[in-house]
């Protein structure tokens, strides 16, 4: 059963890691699958791979770029039915060693690019109605001392899904906005970062890339579900995928 037919679809960082998982997925169910990103040589080639799937040169951070790829979307499909907002990367530093300048541009990409995607795509989405996707982390609800501008990032990702999600629902468009917090999953930068946090030491790496790490695989059924209309009836969600690790 393809249970997102003919849905045209925009993942932003989609050339890698989770987001290349979703269009994989949605693609496979039937979606017309748009893939944005800037790195440019990892989306072409995703994208040729994907039948009739399209790959945008994309940097979330700019609105004039949203305002563009939004007018091709329109122009190409007609149409914009789910968005998912997932472009992100991730930094180490605490709040004492944080700059300012990576503190903004934690917040450019992944707040305000959540921001922007969404402020330009409802105009679109609400023509036909839709669902919106916004990528957050557990880092939006756990202390982590050394990811400090990504947990703000993050964090303010998941509160303005509750505050789209309301909008819409009272301007009578037929857009749910839900949020998606994935604990660890085995992605590139995933990897980059365990590596980095453990340093030279193999042992603790292998440890920590055990503890809790699904596959992206895992979080493209969840937004495969959230983009689908099996989920209807839920709207303004936070929904933490992570086996268990935020509770304990
Ligand atoms: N992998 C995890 O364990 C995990 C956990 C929680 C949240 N997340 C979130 O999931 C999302 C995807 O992460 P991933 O693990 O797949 O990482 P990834 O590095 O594999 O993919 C991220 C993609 O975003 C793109 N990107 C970065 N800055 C961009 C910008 N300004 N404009 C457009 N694209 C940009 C990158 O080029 C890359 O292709 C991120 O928002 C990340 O914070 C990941």
């Amino acid at each position: 059963m393809k249970r997102v037919n003919n849905k045209v679809v925009l993942i932003t960082g989609g050339a890698s890691g989770l987001g290349a998982a979703d269009a994989r997925l949605l693609a496979a169910h039937g979606a017309r699958v748009i893939i944005t990103d800037i790195n440019h040589q990892q989306g072409e080639a995703l994208a040729a791979e994907i039948p009739g799937s399209l790959y945008l040169a994309h940097d979330v951070a700019d609105e004039a770029h949203w305002i563009s790829v939004l007018a091709e979307v329109k122009k190409r499909f007609g149409q914009l039915d789910v968005l998912v907002n997932n472009a992100g990367f991730v930094n180490f530093s605490t709040v004492e060693e944080q700059s300012l300048e990576q503190f903004r541009l934690h917040l450019q990409v992944m707040t305000e690019g959540t921001f922007l995607g969404c402020k330009h795509a409802i105009p679109l989405m609400r023509e036909t109605g839709g669902s919106i996707i916004n990528i957050s982390s557990v880092a939006a609800v756990k202390g982590i001392a050394e990811v400090f501008a990504y947990t703000a990032a993050k964090g303010a990702i998941a509160s303005m899904g509750r505050s789209i999600a309301i909008h819409c629902q009272n301007q009578g468009y037929r857009i749910r906005c839900n949020t998606i917090l994935p604990g660890a999953h085995d992605t590139p930068m995933t990897v980059k970062a365990l590596t980095e946090l453990a340093g030279a030491d193999t042992e603790a790496l292998t440890q920590l890339h055990d503890v809790g790490q699904g596959k992206p695989e895992d979080v493209a059924n969840l937004v495969l579900f959230l983009a689908s209309d099996e989920s209807r009836q839920i709207n303004g969600a936070q929904l933490v995928i992570d086996n268990g690790e935020t509770i304990k």
